[in-house]
């Protein structure tokens, strides 16, 4: 599993957050590769030594793994180079190229190359043509590998123009979009919850369940990615990729295996059974919203339009409730409501599964507000699940009451789950892009998407203010209420 990381940003806030925590942590767990370096390509003016500080202090400050030793961290990073050069411009190319040659040699990687793309978006089809015609992405000594972060395209048009340039020079086996996500332990978990146990898998279906919930909410803002975010919002930073992606997870059915190919092909069956919506279902399946002033963890922080980089009168959403109907056998006449905020009360992201009542005899007939069954898969912070379900309350009276099942696995002490860029660093060296986006699921997201954006293109720019620190626009209650549901804020 030898292998050449080449950063591209490897100065930026990705890289620095994530990547190389993520790398230092592989290292403290015995994963890392031997024949393995890594070579930071950024425009800034640093010496090596400087950029070594860098990496040293991020990875002390955001790295999960704190039984590592000094000497590790020394080690991990004496193994990391930085390469000053402007990746835009194809001059460059040839210096970067040499530079590879001689750690190639030095850290005996065999011509296997990954190249990270940690850039901004409009620079992916750019660095991958100039990647291809300076002769860097030849197979003939060891793989050549693409590792892309989302958003992959604005839209499906832009996203197919993306992936022909990128098809052009990779072959889909070696491209790796990312979606980091699907590196996190319990999404990885919702296949095995559903598919190794016999209680859940003959439920989960349109004759026992009511409605499913999938929300990912968090209390941070846009922080200092404000230039980012107006091109994006809550659409495309978060519902095209990572909620869809619970989405399919849960819904999916049995792959036949548990390959690659398998688990996408069911994945993406998944999103080619819900029909784009039409404009008017749009005014009524959809909700967005953007965050003003308010609280957040008893302080006063500011609304979207005051932070950094962000127009004063933007109409861009950090707030996106939809309601979505998958047409098939399983799931026809089933509600799937997702939801997903900036400045919420919480951060949290979990997935609720609530089951039909019973008929109205025995005690449904006698207790008219028995709570439904419901099952919570939590996502994160907290992971694990939740059955709660009816029992008797113990005393004389006859009295239901709601108990719970609780299994938490990261609560206690010590129990800290690996960071999802480690999972998936470790994936690509070692050739399994099953936690990765396949095309189609990108093309498919896109074409829900759009029809989305579109409607909101021509609708006059209606995008309610709810106060940070809550639940969003009372406009995403009523959708649920319409429905005579309600949201489970619990
Ligand atoms: C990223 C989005 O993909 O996911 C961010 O760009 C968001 O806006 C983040 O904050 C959430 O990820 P996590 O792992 O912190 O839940």
């Amino acid at each position: 599993m030898c292998s050449l990381l080449i950063v591209f940003g490897g100065t930026g806030d990705l890289a620095h957050r994530k990547i190389y925590p993520a790398i230092y942590n592989l290292k403290v767990s015995g994963l890392l590769p031997d024949n393995f370096a890594m070579v930071a390509i950024g425009r800034r003016d640093k010496t090596e030594e400087v950029f070594r500080k860098d990496a040293e202090n991020a990875i002390r400050s955001f790295s999960r793994e704190n039984q590592g030793s000094e000497e590790d961290l020394k080690k991990v990073v004496s193994r990391f180079y930085y390469k000053r050069a402007d990746f835009t411009s194809f001059e460059g190319y040839e210096g970067i190229k040499k530079f590879l040659n001689q750690l190639d040699k030095k850290y005996q990687t065999h011509g296997n190359w990954i190249y990270y793309l940690a850039v901004a978006p409009e620079h992916f089809g750019v660095i991958v043509q100039h990647l291809a015609r300076s002769g860097m992405t030849s197979q003939s000594r060891g793989y050549k590998r693409v590792v892309i972060e989302k958003p992959f395209g604005k839209d499906l048009q832009s996203a197919i123009k993306l992936n022909k340039i990128i098809t052009d020079v990779f072959n889909e086996d070696n491209i790796y979009r990312i979606d980091h996500f699907l590196g996190k332990e319990m999404l990885q978990n919702i296949m095995v919850i559903r598919f190794a146990n016999v209680m859940f898998e003959p439920l989960w279906n349109n004759k026992y369940i009511d409605h499913i919930q999938i929300t990912s909410s968090e209390t941070l803002g846009v922080e200092n990615r404000g230039g980012y975010y107006e091109t994006a919002g809550a659409m495309r930073d978060m519902m095209q990729n990572h909620m869809l992606q619970l989405l399919m997870l849960t819904a999916m059915e049995p792959p036949v295996s548990l390959n690659t190919h398998d688990i996408r092909d069911e994945k993406v069956r998944v999103l080619k059974a819900i029909t784009p919506m039409s404009f008017e279902e749009v005014k009524t399946n959809v909700v967005r919203g953007q965050y003003g002033r308010g609280m957040i963890d008893g302080k006063p922080v500011r609304a979207y339009r005051e932070e950094d980089r962000v127009s004063p009168d933007s109409m861009t959403e950090t707030y996106m409730a939809m309601k979505l109907e998958i047409e098939n056998f399983r799931w026809a006449g089933v509600p799937f409501y997702l939801r997903t905020g900036k400045r919420m009360p919480i951060k949290t992201t979990r997935i609720v599964v609530q089951f039909l009542p019973l008929p109205e005899i025995l005690y449904y007939k006698e207790f008219n507000n028995l709570e439904p069954n419901r099952l919570i898969i939590e996502i994160q912070p907290r992971e694990g699940v939740i059955i709660k379900f009816n029992g008797k309350k113990p005393g004389t009276r006859n009295e239901i009451i709601p108990v719970e099942l609780d299994f938490c696995q990261n609560c206690a002490v010590g129990e800290v789950s690996p960071d999802a860029y480690e999972k998936l660093l470790l994936d690509v060296m070692a050739g399994d892009s099953t936690l990765f986006t396949r095309w189609d699921e990108v093309e498919y997201s896109w074409k829900l998407m759009d029809n989305i954006s579109q409607a909101w293109n021509l609708q006059n720019p209606d995008c309610p203010i709810y106060p940070a620190g809550t639940w969003g626009p009372s406009e995403a209650d009523e959708l649920m209420k319409q429905d005579g549901r309600r949201w489970f804020n619990d």
